[in-house]
């Protein structure tokens, strides 16, 4: 009699099938052991083929305890493949002995610039009077930081801007490319480009060659302001450079003009703050005067706007461009501004 018809066997299997579930990890392992079993040669599927061996009046239990068994085993492996084995489970299962309820290590979180910060609160100011924020390339032709300006080669005026040249020569034997000396070479663009109404406010990066010290850096972000269109005024430059100066040192601020030159405006000034330290009594921020300087402005010259094609007859605009160090300087007191790019964290940390 072949061991088919041992009836012990069945209980066997079952518990056989019982231990080795248990050790089950995976969704693959849990179908071969179901293969092994229940396949179509699977232990219990040649044992249910080979009923016909046992002798007829037992045939009928050992079928019976054989389905019983069958439908048993079905229902492990179902159980056991709902289980869940996402890797989360996996990984619990095979590093039990990491604790993950350990907290991690804190990230860090950073803070913005405080050049940034400024640049923004400036934008904020500026754009509730309709100006859009543009930015333009910091390697700039000499023909936008320069010739459209009215600032022609070989004119003294250049000196004013301490320049980076880029060492790159076109076919005439010219140096026409340099790294920006100001923003208002976007001036230029932007009008080449569009047809007025403009108002368009300039954020970005600058370079001039200049010696560092505490008040100059080689490198450091302007913001330039440009509005042209028909009747436009000096009053609307005062207007618009007024509601600035209170967005950011406070409603109480009053604002000085003083002729000043940039070839590129006519009339041209430098804009003032009265000191709101010592409100005017003298202090060493504004150098004993009372007034602080935060901007060059003026009126969009008439050759500018020519050399880009609008008549002066009929358009007119005004323009200005500041230091963005310089009003983050006097915003929160700084008294170098090498300190902003030097990447000392206990510095920027503060902001
Ligand atoms: N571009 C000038 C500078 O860098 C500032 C300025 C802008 C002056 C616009 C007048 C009008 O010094």
């Amino acid at each position: 009699m072949s061991e088919v018809l041992n009836i012990e066997k069945i209980g066997q299997i079952r518990g056989n099938v019982i231990s080795e579930i248990s050790k089950l990890r995976s969704k693959d392992e849990i179908s071969n052991l179901r293969i092994k079993y229940l396949g179509r040669k699977g232990i219990v599927s040649k044992l249910l083929r080979s009923i016909h061996e046992i002798p007829i009046d037992q045939r009928k239990i050992f079928g019976q305890k054989l389905n019983i068994l069958k439908e048993e085993l079905e229902l492990l492996f179902e159980e056991k493949s709902n289980e869940g084995f996402n890797e989360f489970d996996q990984f619990n299962k095979e590093k039990s002995l990491q604790d993950i309820s350990l907290p991690g290590r804190k990230g860090i979180i950073g803070n913005l610039h405080p050049t940034s910060k400024v640049v923004r609160e400036i934008c904020k100011a500026f754009t509730p009077m309709g100006f859009q924020i543009v930015e333009g390339p910091e390697i700039e032709l000499d023909k936008y930081n320069f010739e459209l300006l009215n600032i022609p080669k070989d004119h003294p005026s250049r000196d004013m801007f301490d320049t980076f040249w880029v060492d790159w020569k076109n076919d005439k034997d010219e140096y026409p490319l340099l790294m920006r000396t100001h923003t208002s070479p976007m001036q230029a663009r932007v009008m080449e480009g569009s047809i007025p109404p403009i108002r368009v406010l300039v954020p970005g990066k600058v370079f001039r060659y200049e010696a560092t010290d505490a008040s100059h850096e080689w490198h450091f972000f302007q913001v330039e302001g440009l509005a042209v269109d028909k009747g436009i005024t000096f009053a609307d430059l005062k207007g618009t450079v007024y509601e600035f100066a209170r967005a950011i040192f406070g409603s109480e601020r009053k604002i000085r003009f003083r002729c000043d030159y940039f070839p590129f405006v006519e009339p041209g000034v430098d804009v003032s703050i009265d000191c709101f330290i010592c409100e005017g009594g003298g202090c060493r921020v504004c150098s004993k005067t009372g007034w602080i300087e935060i901007m060059g402005a003026g009126m969009v010259h008439p050759k500018v706007l020519s050399s880009v094609g609008y008549d002066p007859e009929i358009y007119s605009g005004f323009a200005f461009g500041m230091g963005v160090e310089r009003i983050a300087m006097l915003k929160y007191g700084i008294e170098d501004i090498r300190l902003f790019y030097s990447n000392d964290l206990r510095f920027l940390k503060q902001f």
